[in-house]
């Protein structure tokens, strides 16, 4: 049985972005002197995050006990403009002192991507300890979501939607007309807390129908950002005012 869904309103991306990243720093304080593990988000929305790290909290996380990897990753190079790893690498990881061996890079760039994702896979499995369900299970798990609901690479209409046995996939994604490789529920859903970032207007809509009461019946579940829901970790939807316009009364957020 899932804990119950934690959805948080901000006035702002100011304040989502203070919240997220003293996450980050709880996270680091309740596992006082191993590694953290951490999974970031792809997208854009992470860049205000990474910048607020960088500026605001350069000396309150323990950058060199952090294990970051990356939930999902385009099939470019890293120094792509749309590399999820080059925004993070630009944003937050040049400017921290986090060892760059403990920053564990998607190789989706490569032309043997499901090889690659098995690779990917047996680095998550030897650095990040098993949590409940047995699967490795990051301390935190930072994810976007897309307007058709997609959430890391995981696509409506998509095979590894139904991917139960691994914990890193490569996976086509015809709309975009690409290959991407992406973590699977298996993988989020073991993780011990789980951050959904969403700013703007744009993404009211999808915010409503993950969230929202279930319309003519279809369940969010059928969505894949509907389907993150860590059986034994927290589950938390950061949303602005405008993202939340769906769901929330404008007028109630301050
Ligand atoms: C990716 C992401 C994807 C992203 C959403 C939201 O690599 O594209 O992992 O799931 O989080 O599409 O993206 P924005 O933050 O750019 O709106």
């Amino acid at each position: 049985m899932s804990l119950p869904i934690r959805i948080q309103v901000f006035p702002d991306a100011g304040g989502l972005t203070h919240h997220a990243a003293r996450t980050l720093r709880e996270a680091c304080a309740r596992n006082a002197e191993g590694r953290v593990a951490v999974a970031l988000s792809g997208g854009a929305t992470p860049a205000l995050l990474y910048r607020r790290l960088a500026e605001d909290y350069l000396h309150e996380i323990p950058w060199g006990r952090l294990e970051v990897f990356f939930g999902d990753e385009r099939a470019v190079s890293p120094h792509h403009a749309d590399s999820n790893y080059g925004l993070a690498l630009r944003e937050l990881l040049s400017r921290v002192p986090i060892p760059m061996e403990q920053v564990h890079r998607m190789p989706a760039g490569e032309s043997d991507l499901e090889l690659a994702a098995q690779c990917y896979e047996e680095e998550v499995q030897r650095l990040v300890p098993p949590g409940p369900l047995g699967d490795p299970a990051f301390d935190l798990v930072w994810l976007g979501v897309g307007e058709d609901g997609h959430t890391a690479s995981l696509f409506p209409g998509t095979a590894t939607l139904s991917s139960t046995e691994s914990l890193v996939v490569a996976n086509d994604v015809p709309r975009l007309g690409t290959r991407r490789m992406t973590f699977t529920f298996t993988l989020i859903n073991a993780a011990r807390r789980v951050q959904f970032l969403v700013l703007g207007r744009e993404k009211a809509a999808i915010v409503e129908r993950v969230l929202g009461p279930p319309r003519d019946g279809a369940p969010s579940e059928l969505l894949p950002a509907g389907r993150v829901r860590p059986p034994h970790g927290t589950l938390e939807w950061l949303l602005d005012r405008e993202a939340a316009a769906g769901i929330v009364d404008p007028g109630l957020i301050a």
